[in-house]
């Protein structure tokens, strides 16, 4: 199989090529802005990658669409910060830049496996959410937060409708706070905008305070990246055809924390860290915050978000294991590596 992936060299692309490459025979065309995350596939003769930008390289992207079997578009931003501080920008990429690449695989007939978002269900009052039954609830205009969740919802809704009146061959999963190493980047919560776990990690770093936004009473179900692989690497395996035309929530209901209690739990880890002891940083604290004051006006929250993965379980026998404190070791050593990989760069700059 040729799986071509935009924005490779993400959270997402760079742990999917990883799981590719080593388990499987199939070749990877993918494209991003750099390659740091999937460096050591560079040489593998099944892995191609090229330097670019998906607003420019227009026609590699239509050439490689039509050359390969399934197209995984995974480029987005996807930080609630930048939702609220530059919603056109989500829009322009999210959404239009997407909708493109969609509309090629429907003229190439080829499988689309797209990244929807845990964000579309947004303050959906159900206990769990369903994929074919939970109403998608939002906000109003001017709460910017939204645009990433609708854009996200209307894409679903056109693939859908292509799949419906076209015969689109594709599936929707809904990402539910996937976490590990490589998320993010420390220096996008070097400027406060990056998303929790990274924004802790490098707050506890710098010695400085987590900040609870309205005092980190918001819950979400954060599943370890390994997980969340073994759920979309059966999808793109689509035995018996099993993920065509469907809908699967990747996440992990058993996970479930409070914000307050996720800070609890990183600053227990913190306490003990080698690397903290050795570098004499402070164990950790907190403060509370307002929205308004740590996102801006246009922020609404998410209460609480837990994922039905009943037709994950179903489907494919899905089943999560890594505990959250086990993924949160896992990502602040990586983020920690991460951390002193920047320094010595820093120390040879000076
Ligand atoms: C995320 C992002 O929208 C996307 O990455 C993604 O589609 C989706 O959820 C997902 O991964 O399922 P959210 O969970 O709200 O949205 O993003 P975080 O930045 O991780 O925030 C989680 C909670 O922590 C929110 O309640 C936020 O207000 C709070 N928070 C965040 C703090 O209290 N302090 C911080 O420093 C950062």
């Amino acid at each position: 199989m040729k799986v071509l992936i935009l924005g490779v060299n993400g959270f997402i692309g760079s742990h999917l090529v990883d799981r590719i490459m080593q388990d499987t025979d199939w070749e990877v065309y993918g494209l991003d802005l750099g390659a740091h995350k999937v460096a050591e596939h560079l040489a593998n003769p099944r892995f191609h990658f090229v330097e670019g930008d998906i607003t420019i390289s227009k026609e590699w992207i239509e050439y490689h669409i039509k050359k390969c079997d399934v197209v995984l578009p995974l480029v987005a931003i996807a930080t609630p910060k930048v939702y609220v501080t530059d919603p056109l920008r989500v829009f322009e990429l999210d959404f239009e830049e997407n909708l493109r690449v969609v509309r090629q695989c429907v003229k190439y007939k080829k499988r689309v496996v797209f990244p929807s978002t845990s964000e579309v269900y947004g303050m959906c009052p159900d206990e769990e959410f369903d994929e074919y039954e939970s109403p998608l609830v939002t906000g109003p205009i001017p709460m910017n937060r939204w645009i990433y969740s609708t854009s996200k919802q209307l894409l679903d809704r056109v693939i859908w409708a292509y799949g419906f009146q076209q015969g689109l061959r594709f599936t929707l999963f809904r990402p539910f706070n996937w976490m590990g190493p490589k998320l993010d980047s420390l220096n996008t919560a070097k400027e406060g905008s990056s998303r929790l776990v990274t924004q802790f990690s490098w707050n506890l770093f710098n010695g400085e305070p987590l900040q609870l936004v309205d005092g980190g009473t918001a819950r979400r179900c954060f599943i370890d990246v390994a997980d969340a692989m073994d759920g979309i690497m059966a999808v793109l395996r689509n035995e018996g055809g099993k993920a065509d035309g469907q809908i699967f929530n990747i996440g992990n209901p058993a996970n479930d924390y409070s914000v307050r209690e996720i800070a609890a739990m990183m600053i227990a880890i913190w306490k003990d860290h080698p690397f903290r002891l050795e570098r004499g940083i402070a164990e950790g604290s907190t403060v509370e915050t307002g929205s308004g004051e740590f996102y801006g006006k246009g922020y609404q929250d998410v209460a609480r978000r837990t994922p039905s993965i009943k037709r994950m379980q179903a489907t494919f026998g899905f089943e999560p294991k890594v505990s959250m404190i086990d993924s949160l070791k896992k990502t602040i050593d990586f983020f920690v590596e991460e951390h002193k990989a920047q320094e010595k760069v820093v120390e040879t700059e000076n």
